[in-house]
């Protein structure tokens, strides 16, 4: 397909929203649609159609992308659109909402809209890496049918990465969610035993900086909690929800670690730091 298909993003949050801007940039008619208004109304100077309804932004779509909470949401939401989708329409599920969800909505689709094709395209890479178009869409599905969709992740992200048959992504990205979530975990209490040690998170970066553990993700971490700004690339509340979601799509695997986070986590989000960035758990273990 050469011509840009046209796309609607349901859901402006900080991903769509990137998502969003990304595509404007390159030139696709973006239709966008999100429950509080308001924060689409930046890119209507950059020429997106902002909705009133799920329905208005999906009709005339080539390509819908769903970008919103979690399970629950993303199946209210995709119940309006879906009498509205164009026939043959793509529907790219972008969020993490878990193996259930997923699954469930894969077989909704199947019996009321068969014609259309389901993409499940969850990403990796958080606020920044997604607004400029650094992410990486691990997908699954009919890539035969998925022309659209590849131009339309194209614009968004660095790469794509095609693991089979629908749902076959949503797993995987709960296996990397997995592990970004004990690293955060990890280097929390790593650089919390560095500051008992009396040393700081700048010299704890420099003892890991040039060999193999001196990560991108724990340069940046280490940055944010230096500085004390946890202003979310990716919310703690959205992560503690990631690591539920990896422990009930588990098969009975025994993920300790992971279980022991979930705990100390609820604790931080009830202590207030749900919508902090996840490094805030630094902070919370501080406290
Ligand atoms: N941030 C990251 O680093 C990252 C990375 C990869 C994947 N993800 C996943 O991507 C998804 C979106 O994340 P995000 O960071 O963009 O979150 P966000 O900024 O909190 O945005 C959430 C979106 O969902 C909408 N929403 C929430 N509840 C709703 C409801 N009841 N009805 C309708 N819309 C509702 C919000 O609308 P309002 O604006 O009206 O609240 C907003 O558009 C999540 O599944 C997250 O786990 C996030």
């Amino acid at each position: 397909m050469s011509k840009q298909p046209v796309v609607a993003v349901l859901g402006l949050g900080a991903m769509g929203h990137a998502f969003a801007a990304n595509l404007l940039k390159k030139g696709f008619p973006v239709q966008g649609w999100n429950r509080t208004r308001a924060r689409g109304e930046d890119l209507q100077d950059a020429g997106l159609t902002l909705t009133d309804s799920v329905a208005q932004a999906v009709k005339d779509a080539d390509v819908v992308i769903a970008m919103l909470t979690d399970g629950e949401t993303t199946s209210q939401v995709l119940r309006e659109a879906e009498p509205a989708l164009k026939q043959g329409a793509t529907l790219c599920q972008m969020g993490t909402i878990g193996v259930e969800a997923t699954d469930a909505l894969i077989a909704q689709l199947a019996e009321t809209r068969p014609d259309v094709v389901f993409i499940d395209a969850p990403v990796s890479g958080t606020k920044t890496p997604a607004e400029n178009a650094q992410i990486l869409v691990l997908a699954s599905g009919d890539r035969s049918r998925a022309a659209a969709a590849e131009q339309v992740f194209a614009a968004i992200s660095k790469g794509q990465q095609w693991l089979g048959e629908a749902g076959a992504s949503t797993r995987m990205k709960l296996v990397v969610n997995s592990f970004l979530i004990g690293i955060t975990q990890s280097l929390a209490e790593s650089e919390k035993l560095a500051g008992a040690l009396g040393f700081s998170a700048d010299e704890l970066w420099q003892a890991l900086d040039g060999g193999p553990l001196g990560i991108p993700y724990a340069r940046m971490k280490l940055n944010m909690i230096a500085s004390g700004d946890f202003t979310a690339q990716m919310q703690l509340s959205l992560a503690l929800k990631d690591a539920h979601l990896a422990l009930d799509a588990a098969e009975g695997a025994r993920l300790p670690a992971l279980e022991n986070i979930t705990t100390i986590w609820q604790q931080a989000v009830d202590a207030g730091y749900g919508e902090q960035d996840l490094a805030s758990v630094s902070r919370y273990l501080k406290d």
